[in-house]
């Protein structure tokens, strides 16, 4: 499974990309919004061309950085992909254009396809697209159909739909058991969401519906809240998770890992030691 940074922040770009193991970037206007204000705070003057270009140029070519529009409407959408497709891939040609699968608003407003018909347009034109905020294994097929080169599964806000039908506290991060949780009343009656039984659920169903029909589009686990559910997305099948920041430093750390490594080092002979430090 290959692992993209869910980030804006450019610092966190540049200490993931040291670390070797990140294979692209996700971008969404509220994580460009975390960063521009963090930003602010810290006084920097804010030009977002160039805050943009230096991302691009961080992640470097053959890692995709996805880049989301903000129109509603499909010509909206299809100009302003156009616009950050042409301002921006021509830095190190690793953009991708981040497409809303529907964008009907919570009011009724808009119209169901327009997304589907941006994201086909822009296919047309051989603009990568990476279909966005995808609730269910059928929006991922439209997409597919549509032309996107990559979904993007929401596991993350599936479960938290589905924690919030139970009126459940939790935080986050908490983990959510990829198998769903139970009613109260029943142990026989899962709480579902469009009958998925967990984020990690819809995205092990798209998996299989794109393998059954040899769907030639990446599925790109998002909104990842923990280590487990990431380890839980590459038993699912994802072709990629892209995580937070935080999430990605906690993939590496565990107790008895630095248990261990307090045990080597206090178990240090002096004569090993040695061979490293050009010591006879
Ligand atoms: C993915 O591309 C999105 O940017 C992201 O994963 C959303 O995550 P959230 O639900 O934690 O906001």
């Amino acid at each position: 499974m290959k692992l993209f940074l869910d980030s804006a922040h450019l610092q966190e770009i540049k200490k993931a990309v040291s670390w070797v193991i990140i294979d692209g970037v996700t971008t969404n206007p509220s994580l460009i919004k975390k960063a521009v204000l963090a930003m602010r705070e810290s006084g920097e003057r804010i030009d977002m061309d160039g805050y943009i270009k230096k991302i691009l140029a961080e992640v470097g070519r053959m890692r995709p950085v996805s880049l989301e529009v903000a129109g509603l409407t499909a010509d909206e959408m299809v100009e302003q992909g156009k616009i950050l497709y042409d301002k921006f891939d021509q830095v190190t040609g690793n953009v991708a254009i981040k497409i809303p699968v529907c964008t009907v608003n919570t009011s009724g407003e808009g119209d169901p396809f327009d997304g589907i018909m941006a994201i086909n347009r822009l296919s047309d034109e051989k603009i990568p697209v990476n279909a966005t905020l995808i609730f269910t294994p059928e929006q991922a097929l439209l997409a597919a159909k549509a032309g996107a080169d990559y979904v993007s599964p929401f596991a993350g806000r599936v479960d938290d739909r589905i924690r919030q039908k139970t009126g459940m506290k939790f935080e986050k991060t908490d983990y959510f058991p990829a198998t769903g949780i139970f009613d109260e009343s029943s142990t026989d009656s899962l709480i579902t969401d469009h009958e998925l039984n967990s984020g990690v659920d819809l995205v092990a169903r798209i998996v299989e519906i794109f393998s059954i029909y040899e769907v030639e589009c990446e599925v790109i686990a998002a909104s990842i809240r923990n280590a487990t559910q990431a380890r839980d997305c590459a038993e699912a099948g994802a072709d990629i998770a892209t995580v937070p920041f935080s999430v990605l430093e906690s993939m590496v750390m565990h107790p008895g890992t630095r248990d261990g490594i307090d045990a080597f080092t206090n178990d240090l002979e002096n004569d090993y030691t040695a061979l490293f430090s050009g010591e006879v």
